[in-house]
């Protein structure tokens, strides 16, 4: 700012005299009442209003005044700025009414018009893991097969060697459709399909040797539905029938599926068990890919998700028993196989930390929307 000056006088200074301030405030005035937009309001209000606005350099003029002017000029330049403030505020406060009722119009939504999109829902996680596993099969060269829900008790039972007693056939595990009387002329019952073991026997009776199928499926058993347990779950089994077919080509088959699901280290093991439809059998298990064994025996690392056990439990397998191949006209002295079969809710559950069944068949979308919308 420049030094006083004292051998000035006001009306010398083109800038500072009454008429040309009050040009300079009414041109200010003018500019805002021409903006027609908050916008151009705005440009107005720098133009006028700030640091380099001919009122503020007018305002800037006064320092260099002699001292006796100073007042007078300062309170004519002050009004001319306080009546400048008050216009803009004026028409700031106009444009935005204008613009608010503008906009009530312009973006106005109709809320009683009908709703014309449908939420998408989501693919229920049980479908998408049955497909991931499938999948794994079908990229090896395996067909996907089916068969019946409601099937022929002879394909549920009898043709993988459970004999008539078996305790798997009673009622307490089995929901019975219809007694062998007055059924088909096979004189077999109708159950609602326990496992999905029986597409087995169906395969070998229907197809050209050799097989191999994955075969996803919806199975029934007499279970009261609670946080474990479901009358009706899904499972997918496996059958691969052809010459030369050992138990390590079962294994391989498991290690390669778990790799392809859960990761590249992962690995399965084979506990004896026993299956009437395959001999040898074993119960499977899969490393636990959160700790990939290390929690067993090690109290500082525990292990949610398998218990600290370092194995979690998958299903059944075996060697197709050669009684069930006899059973479907294949040649146990030329042809050998090997099965599996496992639950896809218990897969479900420790894959995603689902801890309770029923959410799994309430059809809630809430349940199913975090799983997305994989194909
Ligand atoms: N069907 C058996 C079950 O439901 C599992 C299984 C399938 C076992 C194939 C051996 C071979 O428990």
């Amino acid at each position: 700012m420049s030094a006083p000056n004292k051998s000035y006088d006001p009306v010398e200074v083109e800038t500072l005299k009454p008429e040309e301030i009050e040009r300079m405030r009414d041109e200010a005035l003018a500019a805002f009442a021409a903006a027609d937009s908050l916008d151009a309001l705005h440009e107005a209000k720098v133009a006028q209003t700030g640091p380099t606005s001919p009122l503020a350099l007018a305002n800037r003029e006064i320092g260099a005044l002699p001292p006796h002017a100073k007042a007078e000029a300062g309170k004519r330049v002050g009004q001319a700025r306080g009546a400048v403030n008050k216009a803009l505020a004026a028409r700031q406060v106009e444009l935005e009414a204008e613009r608010d009722a503008r906009v009530l119009v312009e973006e106005a939504v109709d809320v009683t018009l009908p709703y014309d999109r449908v939420p998408s829902g989501a693919r229920h996680p049980l479908t998408t893991m049955m497909e991931r596993v499938a999948d794994v099969f079908v990229a090896m060269g395996y067909e996907v097969a089916e068969g019946p829900e409601a099937e022929a008790e002879w394909f549920n039972f009898d043709a993988l060697n459970f004999l008539p007693d078996h305790p798997a056939r009673q009622m307490q595990d089995t929901f019975f459709v219809q007694g062998p009387e007055g059924t088909d002329e096979s004189g077999s019952g109708v159950v609602l399909r326990t496992h999905t073991s029986p597409v087995q026997a169906r395969a070998l009776l229907d197809r050209e040797l050799p097989v191999y199928i994955v075969c996803p499926g919806r199975v029934f058993r007499t279970d009261e539905l609670d946080a474990t347990h479901t009358p009706v779950f899904h499972q997918i089994e496996l059958l691969a029938v052809d010459e030369g077919l050992t138990m390590a080509d079962l294994k391989g088959t498991l290690d390669h599926m778990v790799q392809a699901l859960f990761g590249a280290d992962m690995k399965t093991r084979l506990r004896p068990n026993f299956f009437p439809f395959t001999e040898p059998s074993a119960e499977m298990d899969m490393l636990c890919y959160v700790c990939k064994g290390e929690s067993i025996g090690n109290p500082d690392r525990p292990c949610r998700t398998c218990s600290s056990e370092g194995w979690i439990e998958l299903g059944g397998c075996g060697m197709v028993n050669p009684r069930v191949l006899t059973a479907c006209g294949v040649d146990p002295e030329k042809y050998s196989g090997f099965a599996f079969g496992f639950g896809i809710e218990r897969m479900l559950m420790f894959r995603h930390n689902v801890e309770d069944m029923r959410d799994m068949v309430e059809g809630d979308v809430r349940f199913t929307r975090p799983f997305g919308m994989e194909i």
